[in-house]
């Protein structure tokens, strides 16, 4: 079928060619070998990833509790085997897929993308996933579908913020169309070379790496194309604060949290500040997406 969504961006483009490692190399190489590649990669970048470690345990996944340590605490219990996904709405083929099958035939891809949660922390992370437009691609979407909503698994009996009702689920969350089938945008697997922890969102969970974390919802068990703009959680809950679009922006602040600069976790209480970058450093790649829109209205 025809869509009327091409990107003008190729993967190089998006990425050094040495930052891409194809799947038979990621399999013959996960362990000390994968991790001293990535290294190397991100040194080329200039970032510093976080160890497995840091990635993991100091999280927010509120199903699990809202402590930076309750994921990883409590998340344990999460069955991410086997999984369905649900997808609708405006869909050519829509269905409840396999995890397994949904992904099959698509190239996984390990990236190093910089993290920017909107409490002003971030990490630098290396994801294994695919991208999300293949997904989409492959399920076809349907003319006259604008966006894209996802939802997170509700397991009262193993979430016990669900049980205690933290905030109100399931977790939602949106993109627009465009925003959904840019090459950046991921539906990540694993870090490191290894299977999602499931504090991490297992068994997948989108990563936007543009956007504040909160947009990056874990643990997808629905994924649905739909005309109107889907509510998300945090604008449901406080639409002063957090807005559909959530890009990184230095110079519009949380009432809560400056978004000038960030501390990258890890580097202890006295890590260097750092600026933080318009679109979190991906303004070459994604800033002609919001051409013409005002940035401080559509936060
Ligand atoms: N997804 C679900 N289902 N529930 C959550 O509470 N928290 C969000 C996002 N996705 C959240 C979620 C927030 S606020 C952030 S900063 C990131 O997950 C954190 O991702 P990480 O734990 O992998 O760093």
């Amino acid at each position: 079928m025809a869509h009327r969504w091409k990107n003008d961006l190729t993967r190089d483009d998006v990425t050094p060619r040495a930052l891409w490692l194809n799947r038979r190399q990621l399999i013959a190489g996960v362990g000390a070998g994968a991790a001293l590649s990535l290294t190397r990669q991100a040194r080329a970048q200039d970032l510093t990833p976080n160890s497995l470690e840091q990635i993991s345990s100091y999280n927010n996944y509120y199903e699990f509790g809202v402590d930076k340590g309750d994921p990883a605490r409590n998340a344990g219990g999460l069955v991410t085997s086997p999984w369905t996904i649900r997808v609708d709405g405006m869909v050519d083929r829509p269905g409840d897929y396999a995890l397994a099958d949904l992904l099959s035939g698509l190239a996984t891809e390990e990236r190093i993308y910089r993290f920017r949660c909107v409490e002003a922390w971030s990490a630098v992370i290396p994801w294994n996933g695919v991208e999300l437009a293949d997904v989409l691609n492959k399920v076809g979407v349907g003319s006259g579908a604008r966006y894209v909503a996802f939802e997170t698994t509700v397991q009262p009996d193993v979430m016990p913020g669900v049980r205690s009702r933290v905030i109100p689920f399931p977790y939602v969350e949106g993109l627009r169309l465009d925003e959904a089938m840019h090459p950046l945008t991921l539906l990540a697997t694993g870090v490191w070379g290894q299977p999602m922890p499931n504090q991490n969102g297992a068994p997948i969970r989108l990563v936007v790496p543009w956007k504040y974390g909160f947009k990056s919802i874990k643990s997808i068990v629905r994924i649905t194309l739909t005309d109107r703009q889907p509510p998300t959680t945090w604008n449901r809950l406080n639409s002063r604060e957090y807005g559909f679009y959530s890009n990184v922006n230095p110079e519009v602040d949380h009432p809560r949290w400056s978004q000038a600069s960030e501390r990258q976790i890890g580097g202890g209480l006295f890590a260097r500040r750092q600026p933080t970058l318009m679109f979190n450093g991906y303004g070459d790649q994604v800033a002609h997406l919001y051409d013409g829109m005002d940035l401080r209205e559509n936060y």
